[in-house]
């Protein structure tokens, strides 16, 4: 299988302010053998931010289809690598 797995970080001022700024650059920071096998990109609000209480839980990232809640660098990468692994 030679897809890549994206990783779609929310554009959306809540997302944005709340770390999802920081976690643009997670491109550069891969580590290299990853880098041919993810693409990056950003996406917009996905309304996640507005369902309940989830407003606190920006910023919003997926991962493969995957939305990840109060995304962190650490929880991105550790969805990639579970990606990567199936
Ligand atoms: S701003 Fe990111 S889900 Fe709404």
């Amino acid at each position: 299988m030679d897809e890549r797995i994206t990783v779609e970080i929310c554009m959306g001022t809540t997302c944005y302010v709340m770390g999802g700024a920081q976690l643009a650059g997670i491109a550069d920071r891969l580590p290299e053998e990853w880098k041919d096998r993810i693409a990056v990109k950003g996406m917009r609000c996905s309304g996640a931010c507005q369902q309940g209480d989830r407003v606190g839980r920006a910023p919003f990232v997926r991962v493969g289809g995957k939305l990840i809640a109060e995304a962190d660098e650490g929880k991105v990468l550790a969805a990639i690598r579970e990606a990567l692994a199936h």
